[in-house]
């Protein structure tokens, strides 16, 4: 089962496992963590599972469609690593993935 390691708006790091096929959004809302607060459920619609992927990972991440474009704009915390969590599908070549919950807008 690939890892994840999140690190919370504290920073603090925990260390996770994610089911393949899961998004990251969902490895972290399944591990309890509240800071990430997902309203939309994933649908790509929301913006508040905004986190900072590690940029070790960025070639393995998947492109960021438009919609995810746009809504990342609508954050006043982008920064040049953002993704929104529901759009990372977990898999194995992300094992080892680091992401940092971002501030709340
Ligand atoms: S959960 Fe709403 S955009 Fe990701």
């Amino acid at each position: 089962m690939p890892k994840l390691i999140v690190v919370n708006r504290a920073g603090e790091e925990t260390e996770v496992e994610g089911d393949a096929g899961l998004s990251v959004m969902e490895v972290i809302r399944d591990n309890g963590f509240d800071e990430l607060l997902a309203l939309c459920g994933g649908c790509c619609s929301c913006a508040t599972c905004h986190v900072y992927a590690d940029e070790d990972f960025a070639d393995r991440l998947p492109a960021v469609s438009a919609d995810e474009d746009d809504l990342l704009d609508s954050s006043d915390h982008r920064r040049d690593n953002s993704r929104l969590s529901c759009q990372i599908v977990m898999t194995d070549a992300l094992d080892g993935l680091r992401v940092t919950i971002a501030p709340e807008d």
